[in-house]
């Protein structure tokens, strides 16, 4: 299968893509998470990327179409993925047609994860994440084991800098001018499925495997 999740920041992409990976057996490809990683480790790609991030804005559609189209040839993504977090916006949806028109294949679903504003700032204060896996917890829904550390490897977690209230205002006004005309732009094709992403993550869960079955 392959796959599209959208949403604002917060909704729940990140929670959802381990889940429906591990059970697809998909590639999934977030643009944030490599361009954190890209950032931390200071390569050119990071140093161009890392201030419209701090800001919450949108990094350049050039700059993210490149590290898609490079992520997407590893053989690992030939039977199917998830692309987190990308398009952002419909320059990159059209530039993703016409990546995937030449390999002759099409998108398959785009998983809309509906949610009000009300409810993300309080996600989103509350997130921790282990940046090498992109494993992320949150204080109040979804704590750790042990306060500050990650489940599995032990090694802290940290909160991601454009996770405060203020950052969080810039990023969903990104969402709300240039990301949902992205979803008009789906729903023309008839692929979008919405989901109710103010549910708690298991009902969410079931709702993507309903939508995927
Ligand atoms: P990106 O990393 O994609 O951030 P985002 O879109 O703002 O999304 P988030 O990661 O904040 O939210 P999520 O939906 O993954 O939420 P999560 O599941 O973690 O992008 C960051 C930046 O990179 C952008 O601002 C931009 O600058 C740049 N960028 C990236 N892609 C780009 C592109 N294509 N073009 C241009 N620029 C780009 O959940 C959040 C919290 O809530 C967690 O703590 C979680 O535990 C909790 N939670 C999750 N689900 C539930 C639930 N159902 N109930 C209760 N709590 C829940
Ligand atoms: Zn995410």
């Amino acid at each position: 299968k392959r796959l599209i999740l959208v949403g604002p920041p917060g909704s729940g992409k990140g929670t959802q893509s381990p889940i429906i990976k591990d059970e697809y057996c998909l590639c999934h490809l977030a643009t944030g998470d490599m361009l954190r990683a890209a950032v931390a480790a200071k390569t050119p790609l990071g140093i161009k990327a890392k201030e419209a991030m701090e800001k919450g804005e949108l990094v350049s559609d050039d700059l993210v179409v490149g590290i898609i189209d490079e992520a997407m040839k590893k053989p690992s993504c030939q039977k199917g993925f998830i692309l987190d977090g990308f398009p952002r916006t419909v320059v990159q949806a059209e530039k993703l047609d016409q990546m995937l028109e030449k390999q002759g294949i099409k998108i398959d679903k785009v998983l809309n994860f509906a949610i009000d504003d009300s409810i993300l700032e309080e996600r989103i204060t509350g997130r921790w994440i282990h940046p090498s896996s992109g494993r992320s917890y949150h204080t109040k829904f979804a704590p750790p084991k042990v306060p500050g550390v990650d489940d599995v490897t032990g090694e802290p977690l940290i909160q991601r800098k454009d996770d405060t209230a203020a950052v969080l205002k810039s990023r969903l006004e990104a969402f709300h001018k240039q990301t949902e005309p992205v979803i008009d732009y789906y729903t023309k094709k008839g692929i979008v499925a919405n989901l109710r992403a103010e549910k708690p993550p298991k009902d969410v869960t079931a709702e993507v495997e309903k939508v995927l079955s």
